[in-house]
């Protein structure tokens, strides 16, 4: 292994941070980073928006369901799908203005979350540290008002970035031989799926059961197993109902769908 992929697998989320403050130096190599990402035709129909300011940071917490670290971290990093600066200089140049429908959005959603990636790995590079949040995109509505985003312009991934103060464990993936097909897709026997999960369901439930506030919520919904919480207490048919049509509302409101 040499040093980048070992890096690679080192990675964890950081959700607590010191108060030391990321240098406009730093911030700016990794950003630029950012850009260097491969970019569908080149276009790089992406935009990040830096949260530095505190009051802006308050107004994001409320959209990010008020988890602690988007506060805690010195930057939050918003990484948008954006049109809008490419539309505008097909308009300028008496081009033929397309890129406003769903495929567009995919396409400049892909720029921006490759992006995101990099950006994560030159920051863990430098030492630092972050945690994705989710909440980008179930509240990408109201993060697109405060942060006053224009139309063809979409919040797709953010994170948490700052200098670690926690040093958590290590979190197993899946097995790799079950992510992975050569040449076609093996469709697994239901034997093969409960193996895939079998030690993420001990390890799961154990993660849930230590810590006394979930394991007050996984009572509270009354879960088994390690599915029934993912279903029953965190990704709700009704929450995720809801989300996907927030979502698809707000893609129209931005002149995407
Ligand atoms: C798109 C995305 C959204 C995420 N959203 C959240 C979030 O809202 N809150 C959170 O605490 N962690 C969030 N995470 C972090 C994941 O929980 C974490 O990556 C996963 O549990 C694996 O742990 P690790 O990153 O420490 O290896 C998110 C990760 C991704 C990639």
């Amino acid at each position: 292994m040499n040093e980048f992929i070992q890096q690679l697998h080192s990675h964890r989320s950081i959700r607590k941070f010191s108060d030391k403050e990321i240098s406009q130096s730093d911030l700016e190599l990794i950003l630029s980073a950012a850009a260097s990402a491969s970019s569908s035709g080149n276009m790089q129909s992406f935009s990040v928006v830096v949260t530095r300011d505190r009051a802006m940071k308050e107004r994001m917490y409320q959209a990010h369901f008020e988890q602690s670290m988007l506060m805690d971290a010195p930057i939050f990093l918003t990484f948008c799908a954006d049109f809008y600066r490419m539309r505008r200089w097909l308009t300028l140049s008496e081009a033929a203005n397309n890129f406003d429908n769903y495929m567009s959005f995919m396409i400049a959603s892909i720029d921006a979350i490759l992006a995101s990636q990099n950006a994560a790995l030159a920051a863990e590079s430098l030492g630092m540290g972050l945690c994705y949040m989710g909440t980008t995109l179930a509240s990408a509505g109201e993060i697109g008002e405060i942060l006053e985003l224009p139309e063809n312009v979409v919040p797709v991934v953010g994170f948490a970035l700052g200098h670690p103060d926690e040093a958590p464990d290590l979190r197993k993936r899946l097995p790799l031989e079950s992510l992975i097909h050569y040449e076609k897709y093996h469709k697994y026997s239901d034997e093969e799926v409960l193996e895939i999960y079998r030690e993420r369901e001990v390890e799961g439930m154990k993660r849930y059961r230590d810590n006394p506030r979930l394991h007050q919520m996984i009572k509270d919904v009354g879960a088994k197993n390690l599915a029934q919480v993912y279903t029953q207490a965190k990704y709700t048919e009704e929450s995720h109902l809801k989300y996907s049509e927030d979502l698809i509302a707000y893609l129209k409101r931005q002149n995407f769908f």
